[in-house]
């Protein structure tokens, strides 16, 4: 339909053009015509006269010549008439022959003009104003020119009857302009109505199972795009109906990877022990990344390989490292590896978080690369490696390579198990080639990163980022049909995983309802009940946006005063990788910012930012979660960004307004949050504005459409996914490899 009025559109402003020409030219004729009809009139009307002047004129009558020239402006359009000598002298004049038009000049013009053979001259005079038409006609008297008769007309009935003209055009035009629209539009629409009632057959007979579902000739493709990509969604995944639960990624599990142990190496450990005051205490890291794979594990069961970076992990484990979580509700191993100060500081405050980080996430931080954290990097992960190694209790093991701190570990575990199902997912953004080009050792990243069976990341355009890295710094052929890359004999496939959370969510269902969250939340920070709330969740990283965050609150209340005094933002920030000085220096940075927009807004009690600095644990966040009317995620680049699912994941009673940051890969799937630029303090504030004055309506239908997706979207399918494809990859290579195992040995056999 957009397209029939795009149509209608053209249609209106084509025949409008068309009237514009067609009314200029018609005019132009029509003048020409009208002019030279004004000469004959006026010629004959000097010729029924023209006796009765000449007899005159040899009389020398002037008074009678003046009569005969009032008789013949009795006709209506001759509105004036003068009579000339030859010598250019007045002879005899009406009472409204203009003084302008001396005879002087009208006979000089009649004789240098072409008109000595009797021709009239013209010409178009204004006279106070208005155009006249000025007709010199030759009276003679024998061959003798004995006067010139000037007669004037009046122009006004030409302009009149163009004017009637272009009305007529313009209406005609107008009036087909309208009958085409209505046409073309009921055309569109009754075809439009035809087509979808084919669609929605073809789609049926295709969804319903049906192969053989006829079609015209012009669905033809459209048909075969549908069936492939049934194919492939039906591929994608695997067998079973319904929804992805744990239950259905055990199945899956079991069923496709004949119950194989899964291994995670993940640098950040899902449960920390600290010691504190003296006590043991556990703590759940404000970690996306642990976040999703957690309940992945907790369904799998297996071991997750990590950094075992707390104070009381040493003591809390076995000797061989090892120890079952999750506490009190023990399904699967952790793994930890020790790591010397100079490798943590080499291999992930530099390498990992002052190199590839800021390379991989447009939030303008240079990064930094140095040879010294490079070993390091090379070091660990080769640690890593070979715990993972240890780990196996088969040469094909299912191996979950987790994120930006082991790009090398892939090709290390490939070269000691060479059977082995390597999945490596990159959890932050992948830059395009010319900016990944930047890092000193692209090649060797790359060349570790392949030795995956597949590599996953958030997006399509990571991957092909990544596919087109490949393509600029490797020797390497690109299968672009199947998103692959092929070295030797090793294939790795890039493929989209967008990332989610568990659902059913397990702190949701521990968690209080919403109106008690909201009354202990609202105790704990002093709010009156009238308040609004909005709520932001992150550690303090600077691709996070923290700083356009408060800067949109406090353009929010520079705009709208009506939210003074009633708007607080309570900004929940776990201190992260703070022995980087960039960390540390945005740290200031958002209590200086806080601390100046309360000093501008607040008064009394009353604080616009309340900025609670530190680890929260997710029973905190969830409570924060369930009592603020709006939550703001502002990340200025983001590979998915989990805090936004949660928020939804959250709020089972359907109301609390999402704000989001177009620059998240989570935009891209929860499209009824009000998406923002959050570098547009404008817009940013305006849609913070628009979410708190919100209907409660709105609020449920976005809240429920976006609660759809993400249950539907959640994370026990983002793996099942990925190990169906590990599983449909592990079966081909067992068949390839008979297959070159029985061609070898006929080899050797003749
Ligand atoms: O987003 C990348 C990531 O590694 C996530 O997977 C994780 O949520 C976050 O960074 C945490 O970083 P760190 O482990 O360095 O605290």
């Amino acid at each position: 339909m957009r397209r029939a009025l795009r149509f209608v559109i053209a249609l209106v402003v084509g025949l409008a053009m068309l009237a514009g020409i067609a009314s200029v030219i018609v005019q132009n004729t029509a003048r020409t015509w009208f002019e030279k009809d004004i000469v004959l009139r006026s010629q004959l009307v000097l010729n029924g006269a023209r006796r009765e002047a000449v007899s005159i004129l040899k009389q020398d009558d002037r008074a009678a010549l003046r009569e005969l020239l009032v008789e013949i402006t009795q006709d209506e359009r001759i509105i004036a008439a003068a009579a000339c000598s030859k010598d250019g002298q007045p002879l005899a004049a009406t009472d409204d022959y203009p003084t302008n038009l001396a005879c002087a000049d009208i006979v000089k013009s009649y004789i240098e003009g072409d008109s000595s053979f009797g021709k009239p001259w013209t010409a178009i005079r204004d006279v106070l104003g208005v155009d006249v038409h000025v007709t010199a006609l030759p009276v003679t008297l024998g061959d003798d020119l004995g006067a010139v008769v000037t007669l004037l007309h009046d122009m006004s009935f030409i302009e009149r009857r163009e004017a009637k003209t272009r009305y007529f055009l313009f209406g005609t035009f107008a009036l087909l302009a309208f009958c085409a629209a209505v046409v073309t539009m009921l055309a569109a629409r009754l075809s439009w109505r035809s087509w979808n009632q084919e669609i929605s057959r073809l789609l049926n007979g295709v969804l319903g199972g049906k192969d053989r579902e006829e079609a015209s000739p012009e669905f033809q493709p459209l048909l075969k795009h549908v069936r492939e990509f049934a194919a492939r969604i039906a591929e994608q995944e695997g067998e079973g109906d319904g929804r992805w639960t744990n239950e259905r990624l055990k199945q899956t599990l079991r069923k496709h990877l004949e119950g194989e142990k899964v291994i995670i190496v993940a640098n950040r450990e899902p449960y920390i022990h600290e010691m504190k005051d003296g006590k043991v205490t556990v703590l759940h890291p404000a970690s996306g990344l642990v976040t999703a794979l957690e309940p992945v594990m907790r369904a799998c069961s297996g071991v997750w390989v990590a950094h075992g970076s707390g104070s009381a992990d040493r003591q809390t484990a076995d000797r061989q490292a090892r120890l079952r979580v999750p506490p009190g509700e023990e399904s699967y191993w952790l793994r930890r590896v020790w790591l010397s100060k100079e490798e943590e500081t080499g291999y992930y405050y530099g390498f990992s978080n002052e190199g590839l980080w800021p390379l991989c996430h447009v939030a303008h931080a240079r990064p930094t690369f140095r040879s010294s954290d490079w070993k390091q990097y090379v070091t660990v992960n080769k640690k890593f490696a070979e715990t993972v190694c240890q780990e196996a209790d088969s040469d094909e093991p299912i191996v979950l390579v987790q994120d930006y701190h082991f790009a090398l570990a892939p090709q290390m575990i490939r070269e000691r198990l060479p059977r082995a199902t390597i999945l490596s997912f990159w959890h932050i953004p992948w830059p395009n080639a010319e900016r990944f080009g930047i890092c000193p050792w692209r090649d060797e990243v790359l060349q570790g990163m392949l030795g995956s069976s597949i590599v996953g990341f958030h997006t399509q355009q990571h991957c092909n980022n990544f596919i087109d890295s490949v393509d600029h710094y490797l020797e390497a052929r690109i299968d672009r049909e199947r998103f692959a890359v092929v070295q030797q004999r090793q294939q790795t496939m890039i493929k989209p995983y967008p990332i989610s959370i568990e659902w059913p969510n397990h702190w949701v269902k521990s968690a209080a309802p919403p109106a008690d969250c909201k009354a202990a939340v609202f105790a704990e920070l002093g709010l009156k009940p009238n308040a609004l709330l909005g709520v932001g969740v992150d550690r303090l990283d600077y691709t996070k946006g923290v700083e356009e965050r408060l800067s949109s609150v406090e353009r929010l209340l520079e705009r709208f005063p009506s939210f003074r005094g009633r708007f607080s933002f309570v900004q929940l920030a776990a201190p992260s990788r703070t022995v980087i000085d960039l960390y540390r220096e945005l740290n200031e940075n958002v209590e200086k910012l806080a601390a100046r927009i309360n000093e501008r807004f607040g008064h009394g009690d009353y604080r616009p930012i309340i900025l609670l600095r530190a680890h929260h644990e997710p029973p905190t966040v969830f409570r924060y979660y369930r009592a603020a009317d709006v939550c703001y995620v502002s990340s200025l680049h983001d590979g998915m960004n989990l805090v936004a699912k949660e928020f939804v994941a959250a709020r089972e009673d359907e109301r609390g307004v999402l704000v989001l940051s177009h620059f998240t890969g989570a935009a891209r799937e929860l499209t009824e949050a009000l998406i923002v630029n959050p570098y547009d303090l404008d817009e940013a504030s305006s849609a913070l504005a628009s979410a708190l004055m919100m209907p409660p309506q709105e609020q449920q239908d976005r809240m429920r459409s976006m609660r759809a997706i993400v249950s539907e979207f959640n994370v026990y399918r983002w793996a099942g996914r990925m190990l169906i494809d590990a599983a449909r990859l592990r079966r081909r290579h067992r068949l390839t490899g008979r297959l070159s195992e029985r061609i070898t040995s006929e080899e050797i056999a003749s």
